[in-house]
């Protein structure tokens, strides 16, 4: 906690000097200015009626896209080396709409920020769809105008942003844009966007860029008990989240034969695949409980689960949770990337957390300087077992756009007032900046 005599007792352990501490933003959550680029797969799903739980769209957001400056004087103030936002593909389509980008990446270099662009986080364009294997392509096509572009400043790069999360809610399960309902026929947007990010690094690299990763989400999933039938859904489960999206890049092989349920070739889409990373992207928010089939639809973390798939949700009893509901587990974030080093050995690149936070309401938020205290010392505790981590990025800078969501979900470390675009940092804002001082007090001391 941010004045509790303990914490100051017992200070965060120093980070590596190089480590790379940032915040996240994505640009369909904060930009706005929607009249003034094409439209995305998530224009059109919010304005289906029911699909956003407030009926609110992201049209406005945090209108981003005008406020750029203030923006990025909040993030020189917090003190951040880098900021991970989002390219979007829809306006970069749109006349003028890498100007935009061009503009915010002067702006972050003048104020010391290291731009890290994301080239895709879910907007993807209306007319464009992941079940089509030459979307990978035009992906390939849109990273090259954009590192054409901005790669002369630009020098990280990350390629897609949790894919899982965008074929699961968005091709499955149908609560995410465009709201597919398609199960286990789903698997080939998987595919394809894996193929998407081997041909983008490969387009990347062509142009001269390095220091190339991905933003995967991933969690370690927990059995709902040592049963049989819970433990074969809870492994059934880590193959979804985490083996499916991290072992084609990093061993070139879909795990227990996924690849044969694939479109194409795919013996040859995964040596484009599998083209080696610069370093590897986590987004972790919290652990799964997973069970066998309760043979009934579950309603879990604002996700309608049918009763046709061979796993069930569980909670995860004697945890907090956020305002969201999401368990907060920091010891979480350790077991993740232990596992992670001892699954795949030398195959895992250098590790950045491209994503972590917590849905709170208020100012003084105290319950997400816990949180982000708590993962902190976890993600230390994973360095001092030897895992090669490079980097944290809070999820998010400011609150947004949180997809179904709407405005509900309030994740930032600046509080936006949607009604009048004010900007106020909350507490939590003010511990980072003072954590990152300490750090780097530490690192020249
Ligand atoms: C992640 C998304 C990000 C945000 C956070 C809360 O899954 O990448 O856009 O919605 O969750």
């Amino acid at each position: 906690m941010a004045n509790d005599p303990r914490a100051a007792a017992h200070p965060i352990p120093p980070f590596p000097a190089d480590f790379l501490w940032g915040v996240s933003t994505s640009a369909h959550q904060i930009e706005g200015a929607a009249d003034e680029r094409e439209p995305s797969v998530w224009d059109a799903f919010t304005a289906e009626p029911g699909r956003v739980k407030d009926g609110s769209t992201a049209a406005v957001a945090c209108d981003h896209y005008h406020r750029h400056a203030e923006d990025v004087a909040l993030l020189s103030g917090l003190g951040v080396d880098a900021y991970r936002f989002s390219v979007s593909w829809p306006r970069v389509n749109s006349p003028g709409g890498l100007d935009f980008y061009d503009r915010l990446v002067d702006e972050l270099l003048s104020a010391g920020v290291r731009p890290v662009p994301t080239l895709f986080h879910w907007d993807l364009p209306a007319d464009l769809d992941w079940l089509k294997r030459d979307t990978a392509s035009r992906f390939a096509e849109y990273a090259s105008a954009v590192v054409g572009r901005l790669g002369d400043r630009v020098k990280k790069w990350i390629t897609l942003n949790e894919p899982a999360e965008h074929t699961l809610l968005g091709h499955a399960l149908g609560t995410h844009a465009p709201g597919k309902q398609l199960l286990f026929d789903a698997l080939p947007v998987a595919h394809h966007q894996l193929l998407a990010h081997g041909l983008a690094v490969q387009a990347l690299r062509a142009a001269g860029a390095g220091d190339i990763g991905i933003a995967n989400s991933h969690g370690p999933t927990w059995p709902a008990s040592q049963e049989p039938a819970d433990l074969e859904a809870a492994a059934f489960y880590d193959v979804l989240l985490n083996r499916l999206f991290a072992e084609p890049l990093l061993l070139g092989e879909y795990p227990q034969g996924l690849g044969e349920l694939m479109p194409g070739d795919v013996s040859a889409d995964l040596k484009v695949i599998s083209e080696p990373l610069d370093w590897y992207g986590i987004n972790y928010y919290a652990p799964t409980r997973v069970g066998a089939p309760q043979g009934t639809e579950i309603e879990f973390g604002g996700i309608t689960m049918p009763a046709e798939l061979p796993f069930s949700v569980r909670e995860i009893e004697g945890v907090p949770v956020t305002d969201f509901g999401w368990p907060v587990v920091p010891e979480g974030l350790t077991e993740l990337l232990t596992t992670f080093r001892d699954r795949y050995g030398d195959r895992l690149p250098p590790v950045i957390i491209t994503e972590n936070g917590c849905s709170y309401e208020g100012l003084d938020d105290q319950a997400r300087i816990a949180y982000l205290d708590g993962h902190l010392r976890a993600l230390h505790r994973a360095l001092e077992a030897g895992v090669d981590v490079r980097g944290y990025f809070v999820w998010s800078l400011l609150d947004n756009f949180e997809w179904a969501e709407g405005y509900a979900r309030r994740f930032g470390l600046v509080h936006v007032d949607f009604a009048t675009q004010t900007r106020t940092p909350k507490a939590s804002y003010a511990w980072l900046r003072n954590e990152l001082r300490a750090q780097r007090a530490r690192a020249r001391g």
